[in-house]
């Protein structure tokens, strides 16, 4: 039977890639982004895309998208280790308690049977899942939470995530995650990019020679190479943001395409022709592993998910 998912925070679809081949139909993709919204539409054009503050959705708009599940992939900044760490007093989880407020006011019979959610490791600690948590508790959700990183899937770079599963109906079995050896850096590179690349990706001398030993720069050729947490200020931000190659002489940013390709996204997958290479490293940096929702997901018993 089809599964019914609406996609909250949809940015490119991190969502919509996971669930390709099974059994589900994405009855909406809401964000308010409308550049996330036109790389969503072009990779995804069979779902209805929909730019919506979700901080003033109403809960007619959403029950009335007739989902069985909700996917949402909140705004990550409020729990960030790196940042400020808000939390609850960061605008940017308005959103996010907004919908758990509707959560709680729809009546039962129109609540999704099945939610999910995914963000930075930082929610574990945080008040907003302080307040989700015994919410979901109280309407009858069965939930498992867990953290991973898609190193633990096989793929060389590191993102780990807080992932939540919660369902009206009981979830499966746990599983021990299948052990699955590294794949070397290099399969996700683009094989014209490894000698030279062009100027916009090349890091400026200056800067290497300046923070060249703080930077994390692997070598394309390093079959243990293992990338660090591509950001979305990756490209704005030297440090902090993302993992560096050596290019020939020089090093290199990875371009977006090749940290798309480490989230997993189909080889098919393609930015709007003319978006900026900023907003390109944005879009790919806010998004998600594709590999580790797909692992998220085996929890729930009625979706059969492709690996
Ligand atoms: C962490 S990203 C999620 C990315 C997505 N999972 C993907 O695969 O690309 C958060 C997304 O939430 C969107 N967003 C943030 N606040 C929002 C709001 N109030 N209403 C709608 N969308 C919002 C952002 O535009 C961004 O695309």
């Amino acid at each position: 039977m089809t599964l019914r998912a609406v996609e909250l925070f949809s940015g490119i679809g991190g969502f919509a890639a996971a669930v390709a081949g099974c059994d589900v139909r994405v009855t909406a993709a809401l964000d308010q982004d409308p550049e996330a919204l036109e790389s969503y539409r072009l990779n995804f054009p069979e779902h209805p895309i929909r730019r919506v503050d979700l901080e003033r959705v109403t809960a007619w708009e959403l029950t009335s998208l007739d989902a069985e599940l909700w996917w949402l992939s909140p705004p990550c900044q409020p729990y960030c280790e790196r940042g400020a760490r808000r939390d609850l007093d960061d605008h940017r989880t308005r959103s996010l308690i907004h919908l758990m407020d509707l959560l709680e006011r729809i009546p039962p019979e129109k609540r999704p049977r099945h939610l999910a959610l995914e963000n930075v490791a930082g929610f574990v600690t945080s008040r907003a899942r302080g307040r989700l948590i015994p919410l979901l508790g109280c309407l009858g959700y069965h939930l498992r939470e867990r953290l991973l990183c898609p190193t633990e899937l096989g793929v060389p770079s590191r993102r780990p995530r807080y992932y939540l599963a919660a369902s009206l109906s009981p979830l499966a079995p746990e599983r021990a995650t299948p052990c699955i050896p590294l794949r070397p850096l290099a399969g996700y590179l683009d094989p014209a990019l490894i000698e030279t690349a062009p100027t916009e990706l090349l890091l400026p001398e200056e800067s290497v020679v300046r923070f060249g030993s703080g930077l994390p720069i692997l070598d394309p050729a390093d079959l243990s190479a293992v990338t660090t947490c591509f950001t979305s200020g990756y490209g704005r931000s030297l440090v902090n943001a993302g993992s560096y190659l050596r290019c020939g002489s020089r090093v290199r940013r990875f371009a977006p395409e090749e940290i798309i390709r480490l989230l997993h996204f189909p080889e098919t997958f393609r930015f709007p022709e003319g978006m900026s290479l900023r907003r390109r490293w944005g879009l790919a940096g806010n998004s998600l592993s594709v590999v580790a929702v797909r692992e998220l997901l085996s929890a729930f018993p009625e979706l059969t998910v492709t690996s």
